[in-house]
């Protein structure tokens, strides 16, 4: 077995918990609760075996990483194992006190999360008042002079506002906005026809953003994320499958991608278990779809193979039921025509707002999860 070279970045899932509503939330649609998730120390093992394996940065991630009240010490011994560390947030129980604590564990940089440049619509698409609390996070992080970066999910309910969503990130003193458009995984998949954009949106607001990027150039980093559905291109989802990232979720299940726990049969391994030097080289798992040798026609033989790794499985799976199959998103792809027809419906349903619903425990997850904490 040839040894795969290391993962330089880990999402730490710390928690599915969260008090926003959003109706584009890519997390699984069975939720874990709050006792299965991984103890402070457990955490702190994950990030010594990471910065081990090669891992340099580490995004503390969720649903909403402040509900963790040891997040202080999670963040502590992420540093403390040699990781950078961003703080990805809503913003939502982001206080003084907090982020003096978290600077002081030494925390290096926050991203946080808007939903739209107008407050009203902003809580709206949240599912819950929240501007007003990411405006004076914002404050926070640049008075301590942390870098910060805005991270806005795209879609037909905030597409048009990418002018002043821009405008926002330069009044909030942001160092860079990245304008995500979605990607329908979890609930996100649920409501795919409240979210789709139309192609003018997209196009318009493309044009704003090489507007922007040109006078805005040194002064904030903007990035575009295209969305696939579109482009006929797939992308080259987390750069490929096993290949860059892991992702430890709050129960401590390793995923190659963050969405990958929907794909039946890949019977994940978890942290509790089995070490990530394992998981990472040699588990089933990481091993699926690692290179080219899995791949079905026209992948197999397309020169773009080792560019875009035929897409993104999950997406594969979610639109065919198949995660082997070509990418639909891919213009070669066989069911590359349904998935443009998806994009093509003039008649929106309503947004429905994230209900949270949990997993049922399981009797050997809750022990393991409990023995670290
Ligand atoms: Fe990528 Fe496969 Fe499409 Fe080629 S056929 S562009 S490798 S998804
Ligand atoms: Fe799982 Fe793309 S999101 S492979």
């Amino acid at each position: 077995m040839t040894v795969p070279a290391p993962p330089w970045a880990l999402l730490s899932e710390l928690t599915h918990a969260c008090p926003l509503r959003c109706g584009y939330c890519s997390n699984p649609l069975e939720l874990t609760r709050r006792s299965q998730e991984l103890g402070t120390s457990q955490w702190a093992d994950v990030f010594r075996q990471a910065a081990e394996l090669g891992v340099l940065h580490t995004h503390l991630s969720g649903g909403e990483p402040l509900l963790r009240r040891d997040l202080e010490e999670i963040t502590r011994s992420a540093v403390d194992a040699g990781l950078y560390t961003q703080l990805v947030t809503s913003g939502d129980g982001l206080s003084a006190e907090r982020i003096d604590s978290l600077v002081d564990a030494g925390l290096h940089s926050v991203q946080l999360s808007v939903q739209h440049a107008d407050p009203g619509r902003s809580d709206e698409i949240a599912g819950r008042r929240s501007f007003d609390a990411k405006l004076a996070a914002a404050r926070l992080v640049k008075e301590r002079c942390l870098p910060l970066g805005v991270n806005v999910v795209l879609h037909r309910h905030n597409l048009d506002a990418v002018a002043d969503l821009i405008a926002l990130a330069v009044d909030w003193r942001a160092d860079r906005v990245e304008l995500a458009n979605t990607q329908f995984y979890g609930w996100g998949l649920l409501n795919r026809a409240a979210l789709m954009p139309s192609r003018e949106q997209l196009r318009a607001a493309g044009e704003v953003v090489e507007r922007e990027r040109k006078r805005l150039d040194g002064t904030l980093d903007i990035t575009w994320v295209v969305p696939d559905y579109f482009s006929g291109t797939p992308k080259p989802c987390m750069g490929g499958w096993g290949a860059v990232s892991l992702t430890v979720t709050p129960d401590g299940t390793a995923l190659p991608c963050p969405a990958a726990a929907s794909l039946p049969g890949l019977d994940p391994p978890n942290v509790a278990d089995r070490s990530l030097r394992w998981i990472w080289e040699e588990s089933p798992a990481f091993n699926a779809y690692r290179g080219t040798d899995w791949m079905p026609s026209p992948c197999r033989s397309c020169e773009r193979r080792t560019e875009d790794f035929g897409g993104c499985r999950c997406q594969a799976h979610a639109l065919t039921g198949d995660a082997t199959r070509t990418d639909p998103a891919c213009s070669l792809s066989p069911d590359h025509a349904a998935l443009v027809a998806l994009t093509e419906a003039d008649v929106a349903p309503r947004l429905v707002p994230r209900r949270p619903t949990v997993k049922r425990a399981s009797p050997h997850r809750t022990a393991s999860a409990r023995r670290g904490s």
